[in-house]
């Protein structure tokens, strides 16, 4: 039994790790940091390999994916992931290419490649980090609320494709609010709501993914405001978003 997490140095990733880890997967540990992926696999009990990539660029996609296709890998944990707050027109626009290509094209490029590898097999698991911002469009976060809008619909569709051909393969999103990680410091934010555990966070995601949810959306104030959320209609939701957003400036 064997996971690959990417993002897997902190937040997230890191305790969805230890999840699967207690679980007894082997892991392969997957960031650009490898200290921290060495801090990371201190505490895992199971079979660890640290693999250093820069996920935004796509060459090191590939380079990972043909580091493991040998292995017997089970479940993908596409996690990696930053933010950028600001208007559209003040934030620089490498950083936003940057997140584009870790957030979409790393998620795109890495679902492709396993998923193709999983359906031969007929079995095996991807779990796609997307965000409660995916379902909603992000004024002063508007570049990352558009990659988690895409990391959403793309799992649902691909879910949907899987669940007709009775595949098993499983696919699904998760969207948490905010959560109590390393993303606030990157996006130099401050959380307008109070954050979630992050190990809270994945163990939802765990048991979601393992429960073949399409969309799993961690603790009841979140699945509240999503139902909310479809009542309330686009132009309420796009003030309420500012709002919010606004709110966060560190
Ligand atoms: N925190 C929240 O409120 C929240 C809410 C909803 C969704 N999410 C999503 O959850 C995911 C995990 O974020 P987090 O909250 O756990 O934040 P985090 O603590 O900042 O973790 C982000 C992870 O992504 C890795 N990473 C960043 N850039 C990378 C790159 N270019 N290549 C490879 N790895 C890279 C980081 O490792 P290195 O720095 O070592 O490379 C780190 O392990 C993200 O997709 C985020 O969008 C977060």
């Amino acid at each position: 039994m064997k996971a690959l997490v990417t993002g897997a140095s902190g937040g997230i990733g890191r305790d969805i790790a230890l999840i699967l880890s207690r679980m007894g997967y082997d892991l392969i540990l997957v960031s650009r940091n490898t200290d921290k992926l060495e801090q990371v696999k201190k505490h895992l009990k199971t079979d660890v390999q640290i693999i250093s990539a820069d996920l935004s660029v796509e060459e090191e996609c590939f380079a990972l994916y043909e580091a493991v296709r040998e292995q017997e890998i089970e479940i993908l944990v596409n996690n990696a992931g930053f933010g950028a707050f600001g208007r559209f027109s003040d934030i620089p626009l490498e950083q936003e290419l940057n997140m584009l290509n870790l957030n979409v094209r790393a998620v795109h490029i890495l679902t492709k490649l396993f998923l193709e590898d999983f359906c031969k097999k007929d079995r095996g698991y991807i779990l796609n980090v997307a965000s409660s911002a995916g379902f909603l469009a992000g004024p002063l976060m508007a570049t990352y609320y558009a990659t988690k809008n895409y990391v959403l619909r793309l799992t649902e569709a691909i879910y949907e494709e899987l669940r007709k051909d009775e595949s098993n393969v499983h696919i699904s999103a998760l969207c948490p609010g905010p959560v109590d990680t390393g993303f606030n410091d990157r996006a130099q934010v401050k959380f307008a709501l109070p954050g979630m555990r992050s190990f809270d966070v994945a163990k939802c995601a765990v048991e979601g993914m393992f429960a073949n949810k399409a969309v799993i959306i961690p603790g009841f104030p979140m699945k509240l405001a999503h139902i909310g959320e479809k009542f309330l209609g686009e132009e309420t939701m796009l003030k309420a978003a500012y709002y919010f957003q606004h709110k966060k400036k560190g």
